[in-house]
């Protein structure tokens, strides 16, 4: 097992070997030794171990954050910005590093991870500066001796709990609004892509970031979670992950009525009208559906195409997703890494062979690649059925499906035929019906004439069952901010 663990680790060829930490950071402090496994999903081979903490260490944790809670409360706006930002510089000068460890944990191609290292850094940069502008109001009283003051303050004590697609920007889009609003935080990372997260605490101890402000526990998902959603010292909770999971959690939080913030499954509908620049449409759907393998929750799920340009659409899109280059993300040229684990794979081939059933055709893919493990084709199939679960289930993987559409109206009541609303993509070069489309859809964010909708400046969120809140921009920090009103008798 050790041979194994060395030669992972060797492969991945850190400059900074001290970046992989195989304990948890509570109060300031590594603990915990090192027991479940994980794996590179690109070789099965074991990277490491990290701990298997429970109720008893995550409330230490929680302890430990709640004692650190009033001196960083009270900390100026310019000290937490200023601690962010070298976070940030830290994240951006060990980018590398952090890049081949996500890879090696995660799977996805190389450049990816350099750019969502990038990303996941900028949420420290946005948030250090908006911790700066958490401005209140004064409101003219109801008489003129009376005056009202609207006071912004933090939540308090944050619970997270974050998923494996995104090993680091779905955390620091989280810990960074919490700890720039003045909260502090417990956080457990996924147990399939925890070094990430334990990377960025290292970073963070080294930024300044003092002891019990940010905290991670690894372990057994249902008695963290537990205390995540039930302790009445955490002030809120925050998720991101499946819709089911997303849901109980939220209902665990009820008890004690804490603020929640979920970010949940989406079905992204993308339409091609017959007015759009194909050659546009095809580059952005690439970009949408098989960014991260598919892996991600605005990832395009369901294609809807207009008659006119449906056949150009289907070849140029099959020809393109035929290109990709599937294998191993530390490789140089890879663009396709592979599925995080076999229940991923089972998914997607359950996809493809009841769309198939429905009567969908093949034109690239729908098969394992010759590389083995949970290497998948990039999968282009054509006339698929609208009630196939292709369109009815976020498929998580590189399969595009594609329907046929004769009018507007058909494309949006189509693409509204969901109970998720996170995010929805559409291409036309008429004005007046991108306004139509935009305002029509019934989703949080809408990608026009673009397949990539994810920055640090934008609100990131989702209606109907994709969750509640919004994360990055000026409205993440507002999740993190609780409203007081001091009314004033003169
Ligand atoms: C997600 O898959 O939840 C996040 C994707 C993104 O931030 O682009």
């Amino acid at each position: 097992m050790a041979d194994t663990t060395t030669s992972e680790l060797g492969r991945i060829g850190l400059k900074r070997p001290d970046l992989f930490r195989e304990q948890c950071y509570i109060d300031g402090k590594w603990m915990g030794e090192p027991k479940h496994p994980v794996r590179n999903p690109a070789t099965a081979g074991l990277l490491g171990h990290i701990p298997n903490l429970g109720k008893a260490e995550t409330e230490r944790a929680v302890a430990a954050a709640e004692a650190a809670l009033p001196k960083w409360r009270s900390a100026s706006a310019r000290t937490r910005a200023d601690i962010l930002r070298k976070w940030n510089d830290l994240m951006l000068k060990h980018q590398e590093d952090l890049a081949r460890l996500m890879t090696a944990e995660q799977g996805k191609p190389l450049a990816e991870s350099r750019g969502e290292i990038a990303y996941a850094g900028s949420f420290f940069e946005w948030f250090g500066e908006e911790a700066k502008r958490v401005y209140g109001d004064t409101i003219p009283g109801p008489a003129s001796d009376r005056r009202i003051i609207v006071l912004k303050q933090p939540v308090g004590v944050v619970g997270a709990i974050t998923p494996w697609n995104f090993p680091a920007a779905m955390i620091t889009r989280k810990i960074g609004p919490g700890i720039a609003a003045g909260c502090t935080v417990v956080l457990k990372p996924s147990e399939l892509t925890p070094y990430s997260a334990l990377a960025i605490a290292l970073l963070g101890e080294e930024a300044g970031l003092p002891p019990g402000v940010f905290n991670i526990v690894t372990g057994d998902a249902e008695p963290i979670g537990r205390v995540l959603t039930e302790d009445p010292r955490i002030r809120k909770f925050t998720f991101t992950g499946s819709t089911p999971v997303g849901k109980k959690l939220a209902a665990q939080c009820a008890g004690t009525v804490k603020r929640v913030s979920l970010e949940l499954g989406g079905n992204a509908p993308f339409l091609v009208f017959d007015d759009a620049d194909v050659d546009a449409a095809v580059a952005g759907a690439i970009i949408s559906k098989f960014r991260n393998t598919g892996q991600t929750c605005v990832c395009a799920n369901r294609f809807f195409v207009q008659d006119g340009v449906y056949d150009t659409f289907a070849k140029a899109l099959a020809e393109n997703a035929s290109a990709l280059v599937v294998g191993d993300g530390l490789a140089g040229l890879t663009q396709q890494g592979p599925l995080i684990n076999d229940k991923a794979m089972r998914k997607v081939q359950a996809h493809v062979a009841d769309a198939l059933g429905h009567g969908a055709k093949v034109l690239t893919g729908a098969k394992p690649d010759s590389q083995g493990g949970t290497f998948y084709q990039p999968t282009v199939l054509r006339d698929v059925a609208p009630d196939a679960l292709l369109c009815r289930e976020e498929t998580f993987g590189p399969v595009a499906g594609l329907v046929r559409f004769k009018t507007e109206e058909d494309a949006i009541r189509l693409a509204n035929d969901s109970r998720a609303g996170l995010a929805a993509y559409a291409y036309t070069r008429d004005l007046a019906r991108s306004w139509r489309v935009s305002e029509g859809l019934e989703y949080g964010m809408v990608g026009m004439n673009t397949g990539l909708i994810s920055t640090e400046v934008s609100p990131f969120g989702g209606v109907k069952e994709s969750g509640i809140g919004r994360e990055g921009s000026k409205y993440g920090i507002e999740e993190y901010l609780n409203i007081k009103a001091v009314f004033v008798q003169l």
